[in-house]
């Protein structure tokens, strides 16, 4: 199911290479990353516990490593790579435009495959 994107934040309110915390018009809290200039929106809660990922996370390279259990995630899809995680944590589209960021909310998706690169990463 799509909807329309919904406004998120500002892009120059994200640090570069950190996580941010944020807020859906609906109140569900997500977890805004900036990676080498590309911005990723997950989840906010670790699927293994009620981390937050914007504020117990910590990014390696396209992953982020909760630091409750140092179970880890790919930014870009939301799939488990490091036990104890099991379940994926929801990824959301991004939309930049005009200096803000949109995130598609009914959008339940895996948007990247798992071969894609992250910016940055070598083939
Ligand atoms: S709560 Fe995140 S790894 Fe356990």
């Amino acid at each position: 199911m799509t909807s329309e994107p919904v406004y998120l934040c500002r892009l120059d309110e994200l640090e570069k290479d950190a996580i941010t915390g944020g807020l859906l018009p609906c109140g569900h809290r997500v977890a805004i990353y900036m990676i080498e200039g590309e911005v990723y929106v997950t989840d906010d809660r670790c699927s293994h516990g009620d981390a937050s990922l914007s504020e117990e996370g910590t990014i390696d390279g396209c992953q982020v490593e909760c630091s409750w259990h140092f179970g880890r995630f790919d930014i870009r899809t939301g799939e488990p790579v490091a036990s104890p995680c099991t379940q994926p944590i929801q990824t959301y589209r991004v939309t930049v435009r005009g200096g803000s960021i949109y995130v598609a909310v009914g959008d339940a998706l895996r948007l990247a495959p798992s071969s894609e690169l992250c910016p940055g990463e070598d083939g």
